[in-house]
């Protein structure tokens, strides 16, 4: 199972101190750092708004496939990833959906508050952990603000003809953000307000496993540990989710410190059990790009040269950690004594 991480306002990350460039400067997957201003803000339910972001200059921005997100670095100190809710073919805005956090350190008010149309904002990404695999039939399960996601990847399902539904969870219905946009779909959308009708019913959406269907899934902690027991005979790689929080993980399976080659200069770091392999890498200059330092956002991704990874994230599926080619050295440590990195 791919999990990926959003946050409960509907963003990907920590309410961090603020953006976490570390080293000398910008560097590693998606680390390009822009300027948007915001062009448009909507109220799309109860607590959620969406923004519209441009470049100021109307540039064209880059291109990005469904389950995408971006950061947004909020002049507050906050760096927030949000999902790209929008329509991909639209090369000059992006759309993201913001759910306010009423218990959140301040990022999602910030949004909500400051985010009006004309302000400015810093963008990082595009980046997918997230990413749409081909299928004839794709099952979309959403809770809350975890539909941002699964909105592009319906107009996806839509444009090649796939066969696909949608049960969409959420506390109330006047909660629940772009049903306007999801009612042209009829009955391939199932709205399963709490209030009136209870949990989803995920056994009986999943209860027999399908050889093609692929099922994509973003909500709350609670939904996605239901959905998991729902499709426990499924296919991992047939189970893709979204997660607001990190999976809990056992020890490392490494008790003793190991060495970290940093490949572009050359430089060994030892790393020790209370260390990371981020906080040494940077030590030693490596220039990484890091948000929520909990193995869920992605923006640390590092690729592996040598060596074997303790892969500690909630972002890569099996196969994935199989392939050993990449890590999130914010959480990942090293099997053996020693790992080499592209960094
Ligand atoms: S900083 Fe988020 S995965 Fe490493």
């Amino acid at each position: 199972m791919r999990t990926d991480e959003v946050g409960r306002d509907g963003r990907r990350g920590t309410d961090g101190a603020g953006p976490d460039l570390g080293g000398p400067g910008l560097g590693g997957p998606g680390a390009a750092a822009d300027v948007m201003t915001v062009r448009d803000r909507t109220v799309a339910s109860d607590g959620v708004v969406t923004l519209t972001l441009a470049r100021p200059d109307g540039a064209r921005l880059p291109d990005w496939a469904p389950g995408a997100h971006i950061d947004l670095l909020l002049a507050n100190g906050a760096t927030r990833q949000y999902s790209l809710c929008g329509d991909r073919w639209d090369a000059h805005t992006y759309r993201v959906g913001v759910l306010r956090e009423p218990g959140g350190r301040g990022g999602s008010a910030y949004v909500h508050d400051a985010l009006t149309p004309g302000e400015l904002v810093g963008l990082g990404g595009p980046r997918n952990n997230f990413a749409m695999v081909p299928s004839p039939r794709y099952l979309f399960v959403a809770g809350g603000i975890g539909i941002t996601p699964l909105l592009p990847m319906i107009r996806q399902a839509e444009l090649v003809g796939a066969d696909w539904s949608l049960l969409y969870g959420g506390r109330t219905r006047t909660s629940m953000a772009f049903r306007d946009e999801l009612a042209r779909y009829g009955d391939r959308v199932r709205v399963v307000p709490q209030d009136e009708e209870g949990l989803l019913d995920l056994d009986a959406a999943l209860g027999a496993p399908s050889s093609d269907t692929v099922a994509y899934c973003c909500g709350p902690a609670p939904l996605l540990d239901a959905l998991a027991r729902a499709s426990a005979d499924w296919e991992p790689d047939r189970v893709r989710t979204e997660r607001f929080t990190a999976v809990e993980q056992g020890p490392p399976q490494r008790a003793q410190p190991f060495q970290v080659e940093l490949a572009r200069t050359g430089t060994t770091v030892t790393v020790t059990p209370a260390d990371t392999v981020l906080a040494a890498a940077r030590r030693a200059g490596a220039s990484t790009l890091s948000s929520c330092r909990q193995g869920t956002c992605g923006t640390c991704e590092t690729t592996v040269l040598d060596g074997v990874p303790d892969h500690r994230d909630s972002i890569l599926g099996d196969a994935e950690r199989t392939e050993g080619d990449a890590m999130f050295p914010c959480v990942s440590r090293s099997v053996g004594d020693r790992l080499v990195l592209d960094l």
